[in-house]
Parts: C-alpha cells; sequence; structure tokens
C-alpha cells in the first residue's frame, strides 16, 4: 500500500480527515472523486497544493485529478479573492450560529457564498465540517481555523485581514 505523503501539515484536522478517508479507501484510485468531495467538504474548495497530495497519495497522475476537479460542476477551484473566508456550514457549527455569520458576510459586503468581492479581496466560501466541532461555529480566515465566533468577530477578523 501507497503510504501518504508526509508534506500535509499533520496538525490540521481538516487533512486528518481527508487523510482517514483516503485510508480508508485503501489508497485505491477508485477513490478520486470520493477523496475530492471530502476534501471540498473539509476545505471549502480544491486547489493545487490538494490536488497533487491526493493524485500521489492514491496514484493518479495530476492531469487526471485536474482533469476531474475542472469537469464536475460540483467541485470549486479555489476563487482568486486576495484572502478566503471558509465558514463552517457543518451540524454543530449551524446551530451555533453559522447561517448569521454567513448572513452578515453577505449583507456587508455584498458577497454569496461561493463568490468573490468586486474588489477582489476577499472570497467567500462554505465548507460541511472542518474537524473542529468543539469550536463552533469555526470560520477558517486564509489558513487559520478559528472558533466560538460571533458575527462581529467575524466582522473584526475581516477588517484585519491586511
Ligand atoms: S461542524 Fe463545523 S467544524 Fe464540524
Amino acid at each position: 500500500m501507497r503510504q501518504v505523503s508526509p508534506a500535509a501539515p499533520r496538525d490540521d484536522k481538516r487533512w486528518r480527515m481527508v487523510d482517514a478517508r483516503i485510508r480508508r479507501l485503501g489508497n485505491s484510485p477508485e477513490g478520486l472523486i470520493e477523496v475530492l468531495h471530502t476534501v471540498q467538504e473539509a476545505f471549502g474548495y480544491l486547489d493545487h497544493e490538494t490536488l497533487a497530495y491526493v493524485g500521489n497519495a492514491l496514484g493518479v497522475p495530476p492531469s487526471r485529478t485536474y482533469g476531474v476537479a475542472t469537469f464536475y460542476s460540483h467541485f470549486t477551484m479555489k476563487p482568486q479573492g486576495e484572502h478566503t473566508c471558509v465558514v463552517c456550514t457543518g451540524t454543530a457549527c449551524y446551530i451555533n450560529g453559522a447561517g448569521s455569520i454567513i448572513k452578515r458576510i453577505s449583507s456587508e459586503l455584498n458577497v454569496e457564498p461561493g463568490e468573490t468581492t468586486a474588489d477582489n479581496r476577499l472570497s467567500l466560501l462554505t465548507a460541511r465540517c472542518l474537524g473542529a466541532c468543539s469550536l463552533a461555529p469555526a470560520v477558517v480566515f486564509d489558513n487559520e481555523v478559528q472558533g466560538k465566533l460571533t458575527p462581529d468577530d467575524v466582522m473584526t477578523h475581516l477588517e484585519q485581514l491586511s
């Protein structure tokens, strides 16, 4: 069995969720779509780094991982905003206020989930679970996971992104 590349940051629970799914599927190339679903649920999008990681772990060539990621409309490649804000909408986060966080960002910055602001400064995304449910509601600002946030906290973080 192929080993998962040690390049992934092991302290990030999102990667641990992806690794667990890869192992459950026996590192099989046939598991590509399922693993990409898990990546998107955890990160909110796919990017070149995650595609390379998944391809390496499953023994799938880059042309195929990239082809699958761009062919299926379900998959979202990382949007081009200067910053990304991924709001977790998994159950724990949702019942703890993720909906009002999204509403606030949308109304104040005039951006819907999956979109980037007109000035290209921020892309707003959602994820199904960041693996940090005890911190619900959780949001990832660029690559930093923050938890137990109110809509006010989130707006303050967004204002501070330089
Ligand atoms: S449901 Fe949000 S981190 Fe798990």
